[in-house]
């Protein structure tokens, strides 16, 4: 894994955009696989701000939940309009989130894999981080080798995600990619901010590889960065080493992952 520990949360933000804006740059007509949540609501506004043109993409995202409709304002359909499609020109023919309304969810997620394959394959997956290590929403325990299927949220999970739902309640049950589905993207993007996080970030970069913290298995992938503040990297043994890496990292090696300073 490549670990950047950068100052705090805005500047996480501005350089995750500035990953994602130079993939654009290279290749317009990418596949991404993307991400909802708070972490990415300021990425994807700066990336508005970058005048890039997205009529090109294939979009994927990680998870939906079952039983909400499309039009829901906590659903991450309307959450993936409002941030991302609208703001940088997304074809709806090519923006899929898994169907948490579909009437058989097993052929829904099969259907969900097919296009992904069909696609090409993820060429960069964007992801968060859960306070209990999860990526997309496999909680601890999930099979390192799931494809998207059908999960059931932890007491943690709904609780963090409460705030979307005001009075109503979070569903208990998503649709996601598997962390297999995942793997399997040709570069992965993670970024994670603010010391709730700390716990998670240390586990996925630094421990074991375990199902009880499934972000650790993105230790297996061959291109992977790391993007965190230095609250969310307060427990990182090496630290000092990652701070050290990222300020040698060759200029060419750093503009080819971010751009042009
Ligand atoms: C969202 C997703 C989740 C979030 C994670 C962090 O599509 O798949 O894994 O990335 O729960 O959420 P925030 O950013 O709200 O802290």
């Amino acid at each position: 894994m490549e670990v950047i520990l950068l100052s705090d949360p805005s500047a996480v933000r501005l350089l995750g955009a500035r990953i994602l804006a130079q993939q654009l740059r290279r290749r317009p007509d990418s596949v991404l696989g993307l991400a909802t949540g708070q972490t990415m609501i300021g990425v994807y506004a700066q990336l508005a701000g970058m005048q890039l043109d997205g009529s090109q993409l294939t979009c994927f995202n990680l998870d939906e939940y079952v039983g909400l409709s499309p039009s829901h304002p906590a659903s991450y359909r309307a959450y993936m309009e409002q941030h991302f499609y609208e703001p940088l020109g997304v074809n709806r023919q090519r923006a899929f989130v898994p169907d948490g309304q579909a009437d058989d969810i097993e052929a829904e997620c099969a259907r969900y894999e097919q296009r992904i394959e069909a696609a090409g394959g993820l060429d960069l997956q964007l992801l968060g981080l859960g306070e209990d290590g999860h990526i997309g929403f496999n909680e601890p325990g999930s099979s390192l080798a799931s494809r998207t299927r059908l999960k059931t949220l932890t007491p943690s999970t709904r609780a963090a995600n409460q705030r979307d739902f005001g009075d109503g309640t979070t569903p208990l049950h998503v649709l996601t990619m598997g962390v297999g589905t995942i793997l399997s993207a040709r570069r992965v993007l993670l970024l994670a901010y603010g010391p709730k996080k700390a716990e998670a970030v240390a586990a996925m970069v630094e421990g074991p590889v375990t199902a009880m913290c499934p972000a650790s298995a993105l230790q297996f992938h061959p291109a992977c960065t790391v993007v965190v503040d230095e609250a969310a990297g307060a427990h990182l043994r090496l630290a000092d080493y990652y701070r050290t890496v990222y300020a040698h990292k060759p200029r060419a090696a750093r503009e080819r992952l971010e751009g042009p300073a």
